[in-house]
């Protein structure tokens, strides 16, 4: 059993709760490669996914969770509810909850909001992502990939790079990177490198390919367009040459690098198509590995243990 009812980030979450979730969604992989993935252990349970920003991975895969285990997913999404005619996040919260609702999933821009929800909620909440602050399921199955792939988090060099100040998923994978003994460390432009980041454990680097020499896993961040104020770096195009990841700089990481993305990728910014589709790249199964993961989430937080074949 976890020891939180709610999960709002890796900051919080203690190590065994995250090595807990690691190894549910290791079960449930399995699942996932079954003809007919549906197994019946939440079933009935009913599930909200609350997403006020766009989504595609994180909404569909929480929704391909739920419905894999049989709850009943109703997706809500800001322009087609109250909230468009001014009724606030609490009593949204609340009027769902009255619902008879058992579990709620928030993607918010504003940090802290999931936080909020779980001061005002009887039933567990799970952040999926709030502004720049964190986005733990990222995080988890970030970290379940890496350990598919390399058998083991310690003692591991990774590097993410790009965007680290607008990012929730950098926060969120330094917090329990670095829990579970992982060397971590972050590059990017000066500018998007946030203040006093080396106070989280992590070394910061403006020059990309002393942060990458070495490692034996490249997370490249999305450049946030949308969160970006203006002036941070020059353009698109200096980025790409100065800080995008593509095959020369790669040259300086271990030769069995895992390429990470968490997506959307711009391509040809932060990241070159050569280095996005090589062998090394795991951004595919980083999505697949983001049902498991959201399937252990959900399972756990409804107070489940560990799991049998049949998935109960
Ligand atoms: N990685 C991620 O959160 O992607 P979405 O915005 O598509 O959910």
């Amino acid at each position: 059993m976890l020891k939180t009812k709610n999960l709002l980030g890796l900051r919080e979450l203690e190590k065994d709760d995250i090595n807990l979730i690691l190894d549910t969604a290791e079960s449930f992989k399995e699942i996932l490669k079954r003809d007919i993935k549906k197994v019946p252990t939440l079933r009935g349970k009913p599930i909200v996914n609350l997403f006020f920003e766009p989504s595609t991975r994180t909404r569909t895969s929480f929704e391909l969770a739920g419905k894999y285990l049989s709850a009943d997913v109703v997706n809500f999404s800001k322009s087609a509810s109250s909230v468009a005619k001014g009724e606030t996040l609490k009593d949204t919260a609340i009027t769902i909850q009255s619902m008879g609702v058992e579990l709620v999933v928030i993607r918010h821009p504003m940090p802290g909001a999931p936080h909020y929800l779980a001061q005002n909620l009887a039933i567990p909440v799970i952040n999926a992502g709030d502004g720049a602050h964190e986005h733990p399921t990222q995080a988890l199955l970030d970290i379940f990939t890496i350990r598919e792939k390399k058998g083991r988090i310690k003692g591991l060099k990774v590097a993410i790079i790009g965007d680290i100040l607008h990012s929730r998923v950098a926060r969120s994978n330094i917090w329990g990177l670095t829990k579970l003994g992982a060397e971590v460390v972050v590059a990017g432009p000066s500018t998007l490198l946030p203040p006093k980041i080396e106070t989280l454990g992590v070394k910061a680097y403006t020059d990309i390919e002393k942060a990458v020499k070495d490692a034996d896993v490249v997370n490249v961040l999305r450049i946030q367009l949308e969160r970006q104020k203006k002036g941070l770096f020059p353009s698109l195009r200096e980025y790409a040459m100065y800080f995008g990841i593509n095959s020369r700089r790669l040259n300086q990481a271990k030769p069995d690098v895992l390429i990470m993305h968490p997506g959307p990728m711009n391509r040809g910014i932060e990241i070159s198509s050569e280095v996005a589709e090589s062998p090394n790249s795991t951004i595919n199964e980083q999505v697949t590995n983001g049902v498991a993961v959201r399937m252990a989430v959900l399972y756990l937080l409804s107070g489940g243990g560990k799991i049998d074949e049949k998935g109960y």
